[in-house]
């Protein structure tokens, strides 16, 4: 150690100390002042020059380097943590017939009579921030935040900080175990750390959930320490064993290993028991010491919980039923047309600055010209605004009584304000979309945005101010583009280096970072390309189908004949319906996007994605369709746990089907399956094949 300590020059020693300060001092300006002297690109620029001075001596290394202290800008200096189950978010209701509508989905789902008794836990929905926190042997080994779901950021040192958080699990735990819960500050707390920020002339919080973000998220964790922080248990991540058979108990052993848990929380078996219980947490709220924006319904029973499983990125079995949102009264200055990524024209409303549920907002969506329209929403108006959580302000209507004689009905365009090409609203549609495609210089940026985009590409070195740049100086047309730019610029094609807020070392770190993006996973390619209504579960659903680009691209050529066995194929996929079944056709029979297909598949390298779950199931790999009515399962629930076993679940028999499920009155599929002779079980067979693991 000391021999090769001793081998590093003195250049590179003075070189590293001077790039830590200068990094520590922009972390002070861009964290504690608020105002960054450099930009985002030179930052990341000097931190990746120091990164590789540590990669190539790491005795350089010390705790209190820039690249070892907990705390900054998240997506650039902490560490990650990938979440071995991800962590969710939660599906709304605001009334209770949406809560009825919740209930009623889960009966249905879980194919339950009414009069069986589906027990809720209901607990208060803390308005902090969520946080994973591993516990190995009782220890606490890490801490992350949720970040997207899947990957969060390492905040150990942070958390460690936090009181009522223990270092030490007490009693009875498993081996492994993740509690998962919010991190927030008391509002007693908040309104000190506000006055003490005050006096010190420093930032002032606009609310107690923003001083737990930035106080959670400091680079010095010794800053974190001096903030008033708290947490609050109320979900697991993964276990190694069973802490209990309901929610309420999950919540209990949590409690017993020595957390808090939000009070006070109700078991409840009735819907009118949800609504007292919300009824009564809606006065109380404001006596509580800390801020809640809603409530939080579990399916208590956890059996129940793992057949309901999840939906996109949120679970079945719980909701958040949330409070009415905060209101506010300013005036509507202008409407601005905004040209989104798929040509829908968005209107959005400039808005005269008021603080409402505790920010201050000068924007709102109009969402749409019926919306304008139906609200009347006139240019001059007082307009009612009103913001629920962490929802996009919204208005919801006009004070009529304070209508001023000159305020101007807003007339919606009908062409786009970016290319000048039409903008139609379709028969069955409520969106005004510019007709420019290809053409329109607002959507190919947004597209590239997209195309960059963290659950994309995640091109780090290429932000949207960068893509607007590049766009605007014709440096970067089409995703293509992305993957030439290291070799345009050696042939002197281009000359990014000699840009404004450019250099060499910012330059190399962009083509570093794009060449680092170039493998893959097949769904998020799918998802890059940015096809309309194809998000990323459904661009998950096409990668585990299709498995790689050319098959999927022949396919949706194929596809374009209704009649044909491509197109039953495609829709055969869970959530793929006629109408996003269109979109995608669509999008692979342009010639255009399949000359950027060709280009890209050379340039990049896409890798299949697997279904990783239960590879050794008896149905993994087999073709399974369903037929007349199900009893203990609905049908919904069969076809998802034949996919999360493995299995691919079609509409229609043909010689490529393995089983035929059928329930009761099963009709013509029965006698064609019977005819090709393929395997047919009961309700009750399928219910056992099921459940043997292998
Ligand atoms: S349970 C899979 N319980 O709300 C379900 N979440 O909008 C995981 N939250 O990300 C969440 N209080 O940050 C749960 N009692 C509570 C909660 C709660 C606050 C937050 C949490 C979550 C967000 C979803």
């Amino acid at each position: 150690m000391e021999q090769s300590y001793n081998s590093i020059s003195q250049d590179v020693v003075e070189k590293y100390a001077h790039l830590s300060s200068e990094i520590k001092k922009h972390n002070r300006k861009y964290y504690v002042d608020d105002s960054p002297e450099v930009s985002d690109a030179e930052y990341d620029a000097l931190y990746r020059e120091l990164q590789k001075l540590e990669a190539e001596f790491p005795e350089l290394i010390n705790a209190d380097s820039p690249t070892q202290t907990v705390g900054s800008k998240p997506s650039k200096a902490f560490n990650k943590i990938q979440h071995t189950i991800p962590m969710l978010s939660l599906g709304n209701v605001f009334s209770e017939e949406e809560l009825n509508g919740f209930l009623d989905r889960l009966y249905r789902y879980l194919k339950l009579d009414q009069t069986d008794k589906i027990e809720i836990f209901a607990e208060p929905k803390i308005d902090g921030l969520s946080c994973s926190i591993r516990y190995e042997k009782g220890v606490m080994v890490h801490a992350a935040t949720r970040g997207d779901g899947f990957e969060g950021e390492d905040i150990t040192q942070n958390i460690k900080t936090i009181k009522t958080i223990p270092h030490k699990l007490k009693g009875d735990f498993p081996e492994i175990i993740e509690i998962r819960g919010e991190v927030f500050m008391l509002r007693k707390e908040f309104d000190i750390l506000n006055q003490i920020q005050k006096e010190k002339g420093e930032k002032v919080f606009a609310n107690a959930r923003n001083a737990a973000a930035g106080s959670l998220r400091q680079l010095d964790s010794s800053v974190t320490a001096t903030r008033p922080l708290d947490f609050y248990g109320y979900a697991l991540g993964e276990v190694s064993q069973s802490i209990g058979q309901t929610q309420k108990e999950i919540r209990e052993s949590i409690i017993s290993y020595g957390f808090q848990g939000a009070e006070p929380v109700a078991l409840c078996s009735t819907v009118e028991q949800l609504i007292n219980y919300y009824k009564k947490m809606e006065i109380e709220r404001a006596d509580l010491n800390y801020e809640i924006d809603g409530l939080v319904y579990k399916v208590n029973n956890l059996e129940y919980q793992e057949r309901l499983g999840f939906v996109s990125r949120a679970p079945r079995w719980a909701t958040a039923h949330k409070f009415p949102a905060e209101k506010a009264v300013t005036v509507l200055e202008d409407i601005d047309i905004q040209v989104g990524r798929t040509g829908v024209l968005t209107p959005v409303a400039r808005l005269q600055p008021i603080g409402v549920g505790g920010v201050v907002v000068s924007n709102a969506t109009l969402h749409n010209k019926d919306e304008i329209e139906r609200k009347d929403v006139r240019i001059g108006d007082h307009v009612i605004l009103q913001r629920a959580g962490d929802v996009i302000p919204q208005i919801t209507g006009v004070v009529l009584e304070k209508r001023r004689s000159d305020s101007k009905r807003y007339i919606f365009p009908n062409s786009c304000p970016v290319c000048g090409s039409d903008a139609i609203q379709e028969d069955d549609e409520v969106a005004v979309r510019c007709q420019g495609g290809l053409i329109c210089d607002a959507q190919a940026k947004e597209r590239l945005k997209h195309f960059v985009s963290r659950p994309a590409f995640d091109i780090e070195g290429l932000g949207n101010k960068i893509i607007e740049q590049f766009w605007d100086d014709k440096i970067i047309r089409s995703p293509v583009d992305i993957f030439t730019l290291e070799n345009r610029e050696q042939r002197d094609e281009i000359n990014i280096k000699e840009k404004e807020g450019w250099g060499e070392l910012s330059v190399k770190n962009l083509f570093q970072s794009i060449q680092d993006k170039k493998k893959i996973s097949f769904n998020r390619f799918i998802y890059a390309l940015g096809i309309r209504q194809v998000g990323e579960a459904t661009a998950k659903k096409l990668a585990l189908h299709y498995k790689n680009l050319e098959t999927l691209s022949q396919e949706m050529i194929n596809a374009k004949d209704k009649a044909g066995e491509a197109y039953n194929d495609l829709i055969s996929i869970e959530d793929i319906g006629a109408s996003v079944a269109k979109d995608i056709i669509s999008f692979f029979n342009e010639s255009h996007n399949q000359e950027i297909l060709d280009a890209l598949e050379k340039r990049v390298e896409i890798e299949a994605i697997e279904e990783t779950i239960n590879s050794d199931s008896p149905v993994s790999g087999k073709v399974l369709v369903f037929t007349g009515t199900l009893v203990k399962q609905s049908r919904s629930e069969a076809k998802a746990l034949a996919e999360r076993l493995g299995a691919k679940v079609t509409g229609s028999i043909s010689a490529k089907t393995d089983y035929l499920i059928a329930g009761d009155k099963a009709g013509s599929k029965l006698k064609k399956a019977q005819n090709l002779g393929i395997t047919t079980l009961s309700e009750d067979e399928w219910i056992t094949l099921s459940s043997q693991k292998d």
